[in-house]
């Protein structure tokens, strides 16, 4: 099964995802973190995609394009994370999984305003070490466990993700609704919610 999760910056996208892998065995592709860490090893594609990530701008579709085709698993049920993020690149990933005999089987659409978005995204930290996900207020870190902020969780910088959601991304909810395989979430509610739903959505129990 190829599920893709689709939505604004902090919507909970890694959270769910997080919980499908530890639970439903789930393999997760996050371009995020897949950029974060070429960014961490200073490759190549790192040198390039740091100063769009910082700014809170879309990295060029073609070294996306070329990122996800080395990471594309051959079997397994997938979770891509935060991509597709632009038409070109939807229509890159119908092309890659037809010339895999596969498709594309739900795009989960995490529905939230954005105020919810400014609060989740100032108040999220990580642990650097397993890469899990904490909010200080709606899931604080266990005592001793250190966290870090990510560089692009800055205010000025959240804003400027959201109108490139609302310009870039926003326009695959109309490319996957025609398909008939989007299915909207209210991602305002608790994760435990959030997550029933989601089973829900992918017939999973
Ligand atoms: P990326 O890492 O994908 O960031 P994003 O889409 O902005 O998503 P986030 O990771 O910020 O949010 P999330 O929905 O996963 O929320 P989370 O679960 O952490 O991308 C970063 C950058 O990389 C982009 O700006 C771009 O430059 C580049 N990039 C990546 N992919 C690209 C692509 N395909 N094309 C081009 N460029 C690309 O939750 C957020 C917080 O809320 C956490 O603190 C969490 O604990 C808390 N929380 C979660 N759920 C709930 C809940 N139900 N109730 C209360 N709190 C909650």
């Amino acid at each position: 099964m190829i599920v893709v999760f689709l939505g604004p910056p902090g919507a909970g996208k890694g959270t769910q995802a997080q919980r499908l892998v530890e639970e439903k065995g789930f393999i997760h592709i996050s371009t995020g973190d897949l950029l974060r860490e070429a960014v961490r090893n200073q490759t190549p594609l790192g040198l390039k995609a740091k100063e769009y990530m910082d700014r809170g701008e879309l990295v060029p579709d073609e070294l996306i394009i070329e990122m996800i085709k080395e990471k594309l698993p051959e079997g397994g049920n997938v979770i891509l994370d935060g991509f597709p993020r632009t038409i070109a690149q939807a229509e890159a990933l119908d092309k890659m999984l037809a010339e895999m005999g596969k498709k594309v089987d739900a795009v989960i659409l995490f529905d939230v305003p954005d105020e919810v978005v400014v609060e989740r995204l100032s108040g999220r930290r990580i642990d650097p070490k397993t890469g899990k996900v904490y909010h200080i207020k709606y899931n604080p870190p266990p005592e001793g466990v250190e966290v870090i902020q990510r560089d692009d969780d800055r205010e000025e910088v959240i804003r400027k993700r959201l109108e490139v959601y609302r310009k870039q991304t926003a326009p695959l909810i109309e490319y996957y609704e025609k398909k008939g395989n989007l299915v909207r979430i209210d991602a305002t509610k608790a994760p435990e919610e959030v997550y029933r739903d989601l089973l829900n959505a992918l017939g999973i129990s």
